[in-house]
């Protein structure tokens, strides 16, 4: 469990995701643009203390599915603003010593890209193949019986043609043809043109997919279908074998990275791939052998896991022991797809979670929004905006993505007083929970992650150290982060309700604690519910 031979930006750093449509409107018309998050960029870099910013997607799009419908890959949607403004985001961001991370979304577009006008045509159209089309099945239903994570059949009917397109999430979002290598390359120019522009690496979105069965076979029955965690019955009743994470994929992702790599400007680059994986042997595969596919295929665990510590236990062992020699770990607790960390845990738990997510060894990347605990709001039915909560009651995830809340001002001063309304509600709870108002209050959530931000920033344990489970019951979690020779730390979490007490190994003084009344002072004999320290 060595560090990186060369730690980078994205080994040392934690990211921090902007999901443009809700961070900050400039131009107040209720969505958030590119104005926007320049203007606050100051926060990123100063208040909070963050290394890089990734981007969801502000591309051309018809807003299907809020952007992850891609019209035109390298234009700006012009809700958000212009190629000028985006250029000016690099710039200042680089300017603080934030990178830039932008979303890819290779595994399908709009059905409004001019390559799916075109290949809908008909079925000699040079570029037919671009996407998946088949004849119907014998019976004149679907050519197989994949479904759409949106849910219903993964395949619209072309009348026009005669045939069948695959889509794994809305008919708006057509899948394209990976196997056609002029995809691939048309894709790989996409990477190029945001590379020369200046990016310093992309999120790769439904990375897991762009491979399916070459025969595109019937997926089989799961064995116990499960209405699981964010899965609905239709979709559990099948095994995934066939409609994602064909063994083809690793080629694609050694090409994309060679790509990436292989850019003339020879920056450190990174790429993350969303990856939803929990058999951490297949999970890691994604890496590559020899660390030349996925910088980081991402770590879901701790969406799977909660705050049971058993269960990160095994999460946290699972994931050490799977990574091929030099791979770098990452973990996650929330993004736009997720209910957000305060919703799941509660007020108490979800500092004890920032405690983990920013101590645990691997990059952090943190939801916008969860730095100041905002919780997820209930949308009434009539402003529902998202397509798979609309389509399955129950999966909507409106919820995480309202506006950000900046201020006890009008819309939380995400847009400007005279705006008449934001795209999704603001939360009412915002007069009270804001970073302005977090800013003056130590005892915010804002405050303790900033005071985690600035530990990991002076303590390099904490950025590249080993880690070392301790304890023999799972609660406390307790781990060690070890740079050998030089430092060492420990990080002891109560994750239950009821008082514990401190292993005895664990010595030092507080560094960082969720009750702020222990930091600088001895390690305490126990815990109180939830509480979680740093401690060295
Ligand atoms: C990813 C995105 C999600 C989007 C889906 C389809 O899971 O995170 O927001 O709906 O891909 O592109």
């Amino acid at each position: 469990m060595a560090p990186p031979s060369h730690p980078t930006w994205w080994h040392t750093g934690v990211i921090y995701q902007i999901y443009p449509r809700s961070w900050a409107d400039a131009d107040g018309d209720g969505v958030g643009d590119l104005q926007g998050i320049i203007s606050r960029l100051d926060y990123l870099s100063e208040t909070l203390g963050v290394d890089s910013l990734w981007l969801s997607p502000f591309y051309r799009s018809p807003q299907a599915d809020f952007g992850y419908d891609v019209a035109d890959h390298c234009e700006v949607d012009p809700m958000f603003g212009t190629m000028e403004d985006f250029d000016r985001l690099v710039a200042e961001a680089h300017r603080r010593g934030l990178r830039v991370i932008v979303d890819f979304v290779p595994n399908h577009t709009s059905d409004r890209h001019p390559w799916f006008f075109e290949s809908r045509t008909g079925r000699n159209s040079p570029r037919r193949d671009w996407y998946v089309w088949r004849d119907p099945a014998p019976d004149g239903g679907p050519p197989n019986n994949w479904v759409s994570h949106f849910g219903g059949s993964a395949w619209t009917f072309d009348e026009a043609s005669g045939q069948y397109y695959l889509h794994l999430f809305l008919a708006e979002q057509p899948d394209l043809n990976w196997r056609n290598p002029e995809v691939e390359r048309a894709m790989h120019d996409v990477l190029r043109f945001w590379m020369d522009r200046g990016v310093d690496g992309f999120r790769i979105d439904v990375a897991h997919a762009i491979a399916k069965d070459p025969l595109l076979r019937d997926n089989p029955p799961a064995p116990v279908p499960d209405d699981g965690y964010k899965i609905s019955a239709e979709f559990s009743s099948q095994r995934h074998v066939h409609d994602m994470a064909d063994p083809d994929i690793h080629p694609m992702f050694r090409k994309i990275r060679r790509v990436v790599d292989g850019h003339p400007d020879g920056r450190d680059r990174y790429t993350v791939g969303e990856i939803h994986e929990f058999d951490w042997e297949r999970w890691a595969s994604y890496y590559g052998e020899a660390l030349d596919e996925l910088h980081q295929p991402y770590n879901f665990a701790l969406l799977l896991t909660g705050l049971d510590p058993a269960k990160i236990r095994w999460a946290i062992e699972g994931v050490e022991t799977a990574m091929p020699p030099g791979a770098w770990p990452n973990w996650v607790l929330g993004n736009h797809d997720e209910p957000r960390i305060v919703t799941r845990f509660g007020w108490e738990a979800s500092k004890a979670a920032a405690v983990l997510l920013l101590t645990l060894r691997g990059t952090p990347t943190i939801y916008q929004g969860d730095e100041i605990g905002m919780e997820d709001l209930d949308i009434p039915p009539e402003r529902q905006q998202d397509p798979w909560g609309r389509r399955m009651p129950g999966f909507g995830r409106d919820g995480c993505r309202t506006p950000m809340q900046w201020s006890e001002g009008e819309h939380a001063g995400f847009s400007p007083p005279d705006t008449p309304s934001t795209w999704l509600p603001v939360h009412p709870d915002y007069p009270r929970r804001n970073v302005a108002s977090e800013l003056a209050d130590p005892d915010s959530h804002l405050s303790l992650y900033r005071r985690l931000l600035a530990l990991r920033r002076s303590r390099p344990v904490l950025q590249l150290g080993d880690i070392e489970l301790a304890g023999e019951e799972p609660n406390p979690l307790a781990y060690r982060r070890i740079l050998a020779g030089e430092d060492d730390l420990w990080v002891v979490l109560n994750l239950s309700d009821d008082a514990v007490a401190v292993p005895a190994a664990v010595a030092g003084r507080v560094l960082v604690g969720t009750d702020r009344g222990r930091e600088g002072g001895p390690v305490p004999d126990t815990l109180g519910p939830w509480e979680a320290l740093v401690v060295g």
